[in-house]
């Protein structure tokens, strides 16, 4: 596996995993209203998507975004095939060091009750924050 900036390209691969992955964020429209690919098209423009490849395929993707020196995760979706396979952590852990890079010393992610996704978090040192786990960068 390897993690890269998302491109152009991938834009059709992102958007097969994204209407996979996409009803889990309709299910929770009071924590985060995820359900535009546009999102997902500005942060491949902008570079701040990151995708996982298996053998040229794209396997996941997560998209951070930088407000001065805080940041945030969103749209973190892993092939069904693919999960529990250390995939989303490494998605997480890369988009967390890429946004240090550009200064953030904060990131928070998001998750709920419903979904398992904070135990992902924890695992990688964040701590749950209300519906957000967050970390020291
Ligand atoms: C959430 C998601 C990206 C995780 O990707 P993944 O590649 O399966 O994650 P990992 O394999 O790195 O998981 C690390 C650990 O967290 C656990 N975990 C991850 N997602 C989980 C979930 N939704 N429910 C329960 N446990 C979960 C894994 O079982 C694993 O635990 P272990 O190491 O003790 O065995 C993937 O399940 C997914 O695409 N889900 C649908 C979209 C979604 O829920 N996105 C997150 C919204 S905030």
């Amino acid at each position: 596996m390897n993690i890269a900036i998302g491109q152009l390209e991938d834009l059709g691969e992102i958007r097969e995993l994204w209407l996979e992955g996409n009803a889990i964020f309709a299910g929770a429209p009071h924590i985060f209203q995820g359900g535009d690919f546009e999102d997902i098209e500005n942060a491949v423009q902008y570079g701040t998507a990151l995708v996982s490849r298996h053998g040229g395929q794209v396997t996941g993707f997560i998209v951070y975004r930088l407000l001065g020196d805080q940041a945030s995760l969103t749209h973190l979706i892993v092939e069904k095939g693919r999960r529990g396979g250390g995939v989303g952590t490494a998605l997480v852990k890369a988009a967390g060091k890429r946004a240090a890079e550009y200064g953030a010393t904060k990131v928070v992610g998001l998750t709920w009750p419903e979904n398992g996704v904070h135990h992902l978090y924890e695992k990688v040192g964040y701590k749950i924050i209300g519906y957000v786990v967050g970390a020291e960068l």
